[in-house]
């Protein structure tokens, strides 16, 4: 077998280790919080039931060409009608917490006062898991900003920052006597560079400047409610959830790649992470987005407000790049699957080229890179987190493949156990060489609907038949259900 060693991670041929039994996540302390994703919009349904307006993505659906084959968040999974099965399939598999989102234009829709009815959903919704002893992980901003705030300029504009912290009040209002478990935003790099700069995700703008001034006023969006909830209850946990990758130079002797990686990592990471947990935006970021840096932007007190201490940051990791410097186009757009024009979401990234590697692929043609995420950690925790005792949870891991259901009715996606087992032992790892990691959500708990590419790509260990709503745990979920007991009974 031919094995190499990479940053200290012993690794098969393809990148993934394939270790059987629990031996992969030996190294997980049997507290290790495990938990599955989903996100409103994905899930729900019931687009215009309770009292719900539109959001930003039930009006992108409708732009000709923005989603694959016109799909839209109608019906999705129906979560809405049928979240206490939802819910008994968690604790089926054993789930400690389960990482949901409540729908902005559910509850506060626009300017309009709260909407009891759609918090009524969610108080119903955390009800059942804490009955369940399943605990309730919030989030309270998964890109569904209200259309109408989308129209009075949506995330470019200042004043959206100010009506987010309104709304997060309310929900907390509402839930925080038996929610404990804040977050803030999901992926606010994608809510702004894929949403307003390439114009691949809603409201689909292709204005550099708009998307810098989207992700400025995300995180101050964010700031806000970190200092509103905090006020209200300091024994909340808080905390954000960003998409953060690693990046490798494709010849790390060679100044233009290094420079290639400096810039990219500076526009996915480094723009949030930096003024988030140093208070400072990096200068060379700056430097390198200046031309659509608009003057003004960043306001007296704003870093201070950005920079208010959190307890835990949620990591999304899916694949790495590697980069270079090339006479070459950049990459059109990322995950933008449609016959809509779109284009870049780095204003900064003339000349640089996405390269693929050798590396086994999902339906989503993402690299299988387990590896890349006890690096991402492992820096997380020396350059940011562990210096402020902020605590790391991944809040999504996960991989789509075209799942096929065998004549007896059971989904044997075996691709998926094995990145699964390969991301839980790469998050062992870390926790081997000291990295504060708590916990670990696999993305999804349900197949659902994945943005710009609708119903085409399936994500969930629990497979849903979209003609029926009916749910099948796959092998996956019950691979998961397995590592989740052996880590547990610490065997
Ligand atoms: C990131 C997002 O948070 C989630 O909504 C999406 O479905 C997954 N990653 C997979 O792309």
């Amino acid at each position: 077998r031919d094995r190499r060693r990479h940053h200290g991670i012993r690794r098969d041929r393809d990148g993934c280790r394939r270790r059987r039994g629990g031996e992969g996540v030996s190294a997980l302390p049997s507290g290790f919080l495990f938990g599955a994703a989903t996100a409103a919009f994905q899930i729900e349904g019931a687009a215009h039931e309770g009292g719900r307006t539109d959001s930003v993505w039930d009006a992108f659906c409708r732009v000709p060409g923005a989603v694959i084959a016109g799909d839209d968040g109608e019906v999705a999974c129906d979560h809405y009608h049928r979240y206490r099965d939802d819910v008994a399939t968690m604790k089926e598999l054993g789930l400690g917490a389960y990482r949901f989102s409540t729908a902005w234009p559910r509850i506060r829709p626009g300017h309009g006062p709260v909407n009891p009815e759609g918090i009524g959903f969610y108080d119903r919704l955390v009800d059942e898991l804490l009955g369940a002893g399943i605990e309730p992980w919030l989030t309270l901003y998964h890109w569904d900003l209200p259309q109408e705030l989308e129209e009075r300029g949506g995330w470019a504009s200042r004043d959206t920052a100010f009506r987010f912290a309104e709304y997060a009040v309310d929900v907390h209002a509402a839930l925080g006597d038996r929610v404990t478990r804040w977050t803030t935003l999901n992926e606010p790099w994608c809510a702004a560079f894929l949403g307003y700069a390439a114009g691949a995700h809603a409201p689909g703008r292709q204005e550099p400047a708009a998307a810098v001034a989207a992700g400025h006023h995300l995180l101050l969006g964010h700031g806000l409610v970190v200092e509103a909830l905090r006020a209200a209850d300091p024994t909340l946990s808080l905390g954000i959830t960003l998409n953060l990758t690693v990046v490798d130079p494709v010849d790390a002797g060679d100044p233009g790649d290094l420079d290639a990686v400096r810039r990219i990592d500076g526009q996915i990471n480094r723009f949030f992470l930096d003024p988030l947990l140093r208070g400072e935006y990096p200068a060379d970021v700056r430097e390198d987005l200046a031309a659509v840096w608009a003057e003004g932007l960043v306001q007296e007190g704003d870093l201070a407000t950005i920079s208010t201490p959190i307890d835990f940051l949620g990591v999304n990791y899916y694949h790495g790049e590697a980069v270079s410097l090339q006479p070459a186009a950049p990459r059109e757009a990322l995950e933008a699957p449609t016959d809509r024009p779109t284009s870049t979401p780095f204003p900064a990234a003339d000349g640089i080229f996405f390269h693929s590697r050798e590396l086994p692929r999902t339906a989503m043609d993402w690299e299988v890179q387990p590896e890349g995420l006890t690096r991402l950690l492992t820096r997380l925790h020396e350059e940011y987190t562990a210096p402020r005792g902020t605590a790391l949870y991944v809040t999504e891991n996960g991989a789509a493949y075209d799942d096929e259901v065998a004549p007896d009715g059971s989904v044997q996606d075996a691709d998926r156990v094995a990145f699964l087992e390969a991301h839980l032992a790469a998050v062992a790892d870390a926790v081997e060489a000291g990295v504060d990691v708590r916990g670990y959500f696999y993305w999804s708990l349900l197949d659902n609907f994945e943005w710009a590419w609708g119903y085409a790509k399936r994500f969930g260990i629990v497979r849903v038949d979209y003609a029926t709503q009916e749910r099948t745990i796959k092998a996956s979920g019950r691979r998961y259900a397995e590592l989740i007991e052996s880590v547990r009974s610490g065997l």
